[in-house]
């Protein structure tokens, strides 16, 4: 039995499913056991039997400067040893506060919180404060974290290791003040605000999606969402919480004609530690406790260790040509991923913006979840194990995208690409 195999045993007996969050199971690609990783160092792995890994999983997003930055070490180092959590305000949080601020225009006023899920369940509540109406409309495939409200026809981990698009345990009461509808499909929003629109609070939107695989928005589409809202009193909020500082300094959503009320930051902002954000106009943001009627709270919220990972990460993030090193090794395996599919007659097509991508295993990319859903699921199985055997670890979902991180080498992403060279050939023999 390897190590890995004995942690499992260990973990399916105390632990629900042997995992913390239903996206690390190996369970959806018909394994059993899986790797228990010991330490994480620049774009590599290590697991608990001693196998090393390229990883382009990147903790399904946060990692953006690789792992152990020495920048991040001495930082979160200095300040464990100043105090890890005080319950009281710290000048880290004011400081990280007005750099979310200053990148972003949307944010007159953020509220640090600890996740995603925070900082979406809190952009909603607020969104129906501000406008007195209950009614929330998604979209299909998108994943917006682990509330009760946003667990409708949801993609990532909820499609692949959940059980189904929606989870049991949310009371109907709340599914019925959700609508979902399909992404890029500006009619039915249409059909949707012409029937419903004076109760609509807010339209939630990733403005690329990265839970359905990496998608993006047609042209014209984020400006026809934001338009349609607002002319009917809803707000936008824009979940940037895998996009967000990601594909540049800041958010992407208005680039692409987006116009938010509200932005909901995660992941790449803490630089691996729990933090995330929302936040908006300060007209908005004062309705929230203690100032306004709206509350939020959170013992942990904007905590000085996570602060000064943050910080950290945005300092290392705002040297010049980050992005654009980001985006090029990104191209470059997409490219060699892209190629070696093409050599070995795969049906495979890749979504890429910048350093993340998802390779779909359908000839034509997806448009919608609709789409994302029909692929070889067969041919994605074998490809992550393949990988596996050849020292490079993908998510284990069909949903999840590929992220290249600073910690990345030239030589890592060329062993990804040899790797999946060798994968594919391997696909065309008999399992
Ligand atoms: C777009 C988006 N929003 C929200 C969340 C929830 O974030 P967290 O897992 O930190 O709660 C996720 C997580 O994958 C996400 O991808």
């Amino acid at each position: 039995m390897s190590v890995s195999e004995e942690f499992w045993r260990r973990a399916q007996a105390v632990i629900a499913g042997g995992v913390n969050s239903p996206a690390r199971s190996f369970r959806p690609m018909g394994g059993d056991a899986p790797l228990f990783i010991k330490t994480a160092r620049g774009g590599r792995f290590e697991d608990v039997d001693g196998r090393s890994y390229v990883e382009f999983l990147a903790a399904f997003g946060p990692n953006i400067v690789g792992h152990g930055h020495p920048l991040v070490l001495e930082r979160v180092a200095s300040q464990l040893r100043d105090g890890a959590l005080f319950g009281a305000p710290c000048p880290g949080e004011v400081e990280f506060a007005e750099r979310l601020s200053a990148a972003i225009p949307a944010l007159e006023q953020v509220r640090l919180v600890s996740s995603g899920t925070e900082a979406v369940m809190s952009a909603i509540r607020l969104a129906r404060a501000a406008t007195g109406r209950d009614l929330i409309v998604k979209f299909d495939g998108n994943y917006h974290g682990h509330a009760d409200a946003v667990l409708v026809n949801t993609g990532s981990g909820a499609a692949t290791a959940g059980g189904g698009h929606d989870s049991e345990g949310v009371p109907s009461g709340v599914r019925k003040d959700v609508r979902s509808l399909p992404f890029n499909d500006l009619g039915a929003l249409a059909e949707l605000f012409a029937a419903e629109g004076a109760r609509i609070a807010a339209v939630l939107i990733e403005p690329i999606s990265g839970n359905m695989g990496v998608v993006g928005p047609e042209p014209g589409y984020l400006a026809g969402v934001s338009e349609i809202a607002h002319r009917h009193g809803a707000l936008v909020i824009d979940d940037e919480v895998i996009v967000g500082f990601r594909l540049r300094y800041g958010i992407i959503g208005p680039e692409l004609g987006l116009s938010p009320d509200l932005v909901c930051l995660g992941k790449a902002i803490g630089g691996g530690l729990a933090l995330g954000a929302y936040g908006g106009s300060r007209a908005l943001m004062s309705l929230v406790a203690p100032l306004g009627p709206m509350f939020q709270a959170g013992t942990l919220a904007g905590n000085p260790l996570s602060v000064a990972a943050g910080l950290a990460t945005l300092d290392i993030l705002a040297e010049p040509g980050v992005y654009p090193w980001l985006a090029a090794m990104g191209g470059r395996l997409a490219q060699g991923v892209t190629d070696a599919a093409d050599a070995a007659g795969a049906a495979t097509s890749l979504t890429r913006f910048g350093s993340m991508f998802t390779l779909f295993f359908r000839r034509t990319a997806p448009r919608n979840y609709m789409e994302a859903q029909d692929y070889d699921g067969e041919a994605f199985r074998r490809f992550f194990w393949a990988m596996l055997e050849e020292g490079v670890y993908l998510a284990p979902s069909p949903y999840e995208a590929w992220f290249v991180t600073l910690g990345h080498t030239e030589e890592d992403v060329a062993q990804g690409i040899g790797a999946a060279a060798r994968a594919f050939l391997r696909l065309r023999q008999p399992d």
